[in-house]
């Protein structure tokens, strides 16, 4: 697209030539005056025009997506700066200079399609690799750790950062209840209600793949990776106080900042790199490498640089591309696998059922959905809104008829087990508990970062309406870090008098 021009005045699509027409393309006379018995007698049924007109109206929208449903997407391209074949031999990251096109949605978590973007929540930062075998799918938030570890937890957590049954508004008791009661919690609301909890916007702020995954090389040697996406913008943050006033005077404000920079040809980019672990060193690695609720500190693992990602094209439609894009962490490509993450493990099955709900049954088919730089060759058919793209390809495999068939070759290695199956815990490694790394991050920030920190708790936790809640709060502080825990009292107390 050309610098600093508005998508749609360059899109010859947009001028259309010659009549309106109804859906099935015959011409309309008529687009302002529905047809009556009479002049001012009642509207006939014959008049389709008007009857197809508000049917398809009423059908419009699609469910929202349960979570993450406000968001905005650009197209971009991710070029390979590193060589890193010695980890994976996944194709799209086989050369330095290979360049794959990609899509990435950014959203907030919480907020309904018309929540304001300024917000203090995590961000969604869902990245769509179209490679030359297949998709692969980055769904991470521009946080590199989550508020649990388990899967089966996950409903419960998202009932009380939405709104409540009865009062049908978030409630600050629904919030501090659930989070007082997970400690492991602790670490993410603490790095939530710091200064990088409200970014100014979707370019300001880095991303991570979160999870822990796996990468494995043309010798079939398995590491495990944590992905990270660098701004080049800069971080830029909001406070709580700024927020306040830019959603209400701009609550699209993230969402327009993200269209008007590549409009005006100032491509947003991310400097890309990845914690490599070799597998032999998980076991007994001092914190558990696939607790969501832990990141592995670089003194540990450092980033190495493997990449760079640019956004540099709008969408053209964005219910078409924004609205039914769909991303699922369950979608690899060989070289690049999951890790036994429980959360992980949950959002593999999570994701592809959403889309199966909210889109349909072919919305891997929709263009923004499908491999760009491959063709899906499948058996499976039909459904609602099939087009139609095997024509008379046989079905079924094995086949006699030149058709798609097995590889042989699973996309990711296989992984030791032991034990009995149960309902357990996430093994606890020699340093791991649910509050050593929320008190590091604290004594990581200045002084002055300390106290918007806290500032921002008190606010949240002042409008509890029970003591022992607010207490049970500040009580996962306390054991982060004490002075962190005694600032938080004395904030609470002041504010609840
Ligand atoms: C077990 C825990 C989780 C479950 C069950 C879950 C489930 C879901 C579901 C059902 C959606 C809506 C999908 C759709 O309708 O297309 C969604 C969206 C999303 N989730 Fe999760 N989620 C979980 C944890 C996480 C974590 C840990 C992250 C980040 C590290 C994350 C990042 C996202 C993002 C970025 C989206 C929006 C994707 C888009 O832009 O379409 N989720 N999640």
């Amino acid at each position: 697209m050309a610098k600093g021009q508005d998508l749609r005045m360059t899109q010859e699509a947009h001028v259309t030539q010659g009549p309106l027409t109804t859906e099935a393309g015959a011409p309309v006379a008529d687009n302002q005056n529905s047809e009556t018995a009479g002049v001012g007698g009642p509207v006939l049924v014959q008049d389709q025009h008007l009857l197809e007109k508000l049917a398809h109206f009423n059908r419009e929208r699609i469910p929202e997506r349960v979570v993450h449903a406000r968001g905005a997407g650009a197209y971009g391209t991710f070029t390979v700066t590193a060589d890193v074949t010695k980890y994976t031999r996944a194709a799209f990251l086989s050369e330095v200079g290979k360049q794959t096109e990609t899509f990435l949605r950014f959203s907030t978590v919480a907020g309904n399609l018309g929540a304001a973007d300024a917000v203090r929540d995590p961000r969604g930062f869902a990245l769509k690799f179209y490679t030359e075998e297949g998709n692969y799918d980055l769904v991470g938030n521009n946080t590199p750790v989550f508020f649990i570890r388990d899967a089966i937890k996950f409903p419960d957590f998202i009932h009380t950062q939405k709104r409540d049954p009865y009062t049908g508004s978030t409630e600050a008791d629904n919030v501090w209840d659930f989070w007082s009661l997970s400690p492991e919690s602790t670490h993410q609301v603490t790095w939530l209600f710091g200064d990088r909890g409200i970014p100014a916007s979707y370019r300001h702020m880095d991303g991570f793949g979160s999870h822990t995954y796996q990468w494995n090389n043309e010798a079939g040697e398995v590491f495990w990776v944590k992905y990270h996406f660098k701004t080049d913008q800069g971080i830029k943050c909001l406070t709580a106080e700024e927020a306040e006033v830019l959603a209400g005077k701009d609550p699209d404000s993230h969402q327009r900042d993200l269209r008007e920079a590549i409009e005006r040809g100032e491509f947003p980019s991310w400097t890309v790199g990845v914690q490599i672990m070799p597998a032999a060193e998980a076991a007994n690695y001092r914190f558990n490498p696939f607790d969501l609720t832990k990141v592995w500190p670089h003194a540990d693992y450092p980033v190495i640089e493997i990449g760079k990602l640019e956004l540099n094209r709008n969408p053209e439609n964005i219910f078409a591309e924004v609205e039914q894009s769909i991303f699922s962490p369950a979608h690899f490509v060989p070289g690049i696998g999951p890790s036994p993450d429980k959360m992980l493990q949950g959002r593999l099955f999570a994701y592809g059922d959403a889309h199966r709900y909210r889109v349909g049954i072919n919305a891997d088919h929709l263009p923004v959905n499908r491999p760009h730089a491959t063709v899906a060759h499948t058996h499976g058919r039909d459904g609602h809104l099939y087009d139609g793209r095997h024509k008379g390809a046989k079905n079924y495999e094995p086949n006699s008829f030149g058709g798609p068939f097995q590889t042989g070759r699973p996309l990711w290695q296989g992984i030791p087990v032991t034990g009995v199956t149960g309902e357990t815990v996430t093994p606890v490694h020699a340093e791991d508990n649910d509050f050593v790394q929320a008190g590091n991050l604290y004594r990581l920030m200045t002084e002055e970062e300390k106290e918007r920190l806290v500032g921002n708790l008190a606010g949240a936790i002042s409008q509890v309406s029970r003591d022992d809640i607010a207490e049970r709060a500040i009580n996962n502080f306390r054991q982060a870090d004490a002075d962190f825990g005694k600032r938080l009292e004395a904030a609470v107390q002041a504010l609840r008098g």
